[in-house]
């Protein structure tokens, strides 16, 4: 299959063309210097010059406190980008991916959203996700629109500035002798080699619609943090923090557990517990150590 990955060096990006490489497939690995989103014409340019059956659009502008000062930089990004690609694809009978998140969630459910679940985001990053899986899906027939969660890869993430949490959790047990990490914010941490591999699993179906797409089960941010220094043998004084205590600039959703339903019901859902997936990635970045 002819495949053309946006945000190709991405945290996400990057192990996306990885996994369908290695599947076989011919992949163009597009970068924000290859294509810009916000563009049509450049959007037009970049696809049709590589012609892909299969469009995973991995790129956005995702730093939330980024986002919500400039809401028309992630509406150009998030929203319209997403309406170029969609409409290139359309034209060309593609298949369309559009990555998007549990932040177009508010939070207040109890228990893990499925996609029936009425989307309602706190903030501008979810509201510009939300609408570009709506233009995704209104323009596009045949698309994927995938949300995933707390995200880590061997790949750093571009928005963030590199270090995933694991690996600033790593960092921060080396320099400090107490951590004290928030348990008020529930997620389900995915890895991204695994996200990969759900959407190359998506590529060779053809039940298009929205599906959730994380690890299975959750906890909170202090529980992965103990997970991480409790699989890698790190001895280092780790409290919970106290609510409050790290104020966030922009509101985020406390509770934004997924199930993956949609995916269990058409019997592709790849995801692993999370617990496993941290075993996974650790075991893959020794393995990139070497
Ligand atoms: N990271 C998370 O925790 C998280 C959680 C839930 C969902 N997601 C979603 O997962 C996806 C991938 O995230 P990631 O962590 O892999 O992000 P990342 O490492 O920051 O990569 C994003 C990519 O998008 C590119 N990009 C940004 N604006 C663009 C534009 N206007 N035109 C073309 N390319 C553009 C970036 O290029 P430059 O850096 O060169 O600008 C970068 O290559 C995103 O859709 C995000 O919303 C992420």
């Amino acid at each position: 299959m002819k495949v053309a990955v946006l945000g190709a060096n991405g945290q996400l990006g990057s192990d996306v063309c990885t996994t369908f490489r290695g599947n076989g497939d011919e992949v163009a690995a597009l970068t924000h210097a290859d294509i810009e989103l916000t563009s049509a014409a450049s959007v037009e340019a970049a696809l049709t010059g590589v012609n892909p059956e299969f469009i995973v659009n991995a790129a956005a502008m995702h730093h939330v406190e980024k986002c919500e000062a400039d809401p028309m930089a992630a509406f150009a990004a998030n929203v319209v980008g997403a309406k170029h690609v969609a409409e290139w694809a359309k034209s060309a009978g593609a298949t369309v991916a559009y990555v998007s998140t549990d932040y177009v969630f508010d939070g207040k459910k109890a228990s893990p959203y499925v996609e029936s679940d009425a989307a309602s985001p706190l903030n501008a990053y979810g509201i510009t996700k939300l609408a570009g899986e709506n233009y995704t899906a209104a323009v596009c027939p045949k698309h994927f629109i995938l949300r995933v969660s707390a995200i880590y890869g061997l790949n750093p993430c571009r928005a963030k500035g590199g270090l995933n949490f694991v690996e600033l959790m790593l960092k921060l047990s080396r320099e400090r002798d107490k951590l004290r990490v928030v348990d008020d914010e529930i997620v389900s941490p995915t890895p991204t080699a695994q996200i990969a591999k759900q959407l190359l699993a998506l590529s060779r179906c053809n039940v298009y619609g929205l599906y959730h797409g994380t690890s299975e089960g959750s906890c909170s941010w202090y529980e992965f943090a103990r997970e991480i220094f409790q699989a890698t043998g790190t001895a280092v004084r780790l409290e919970k923090a106290e609510p409050g205590e790290f104020p966030a600039k922009v509101q985020r959703p406390s509770y934004s557990v997924l199930e993956n339903q949609g995916l269990k019901r058409i019997d592709q859902n790849v995801f692993k517990d999370w617990r496993q997936g941290l075993s996974d990635y650790l075991e893959a970045r020794t393995a990139a150590a070497v």
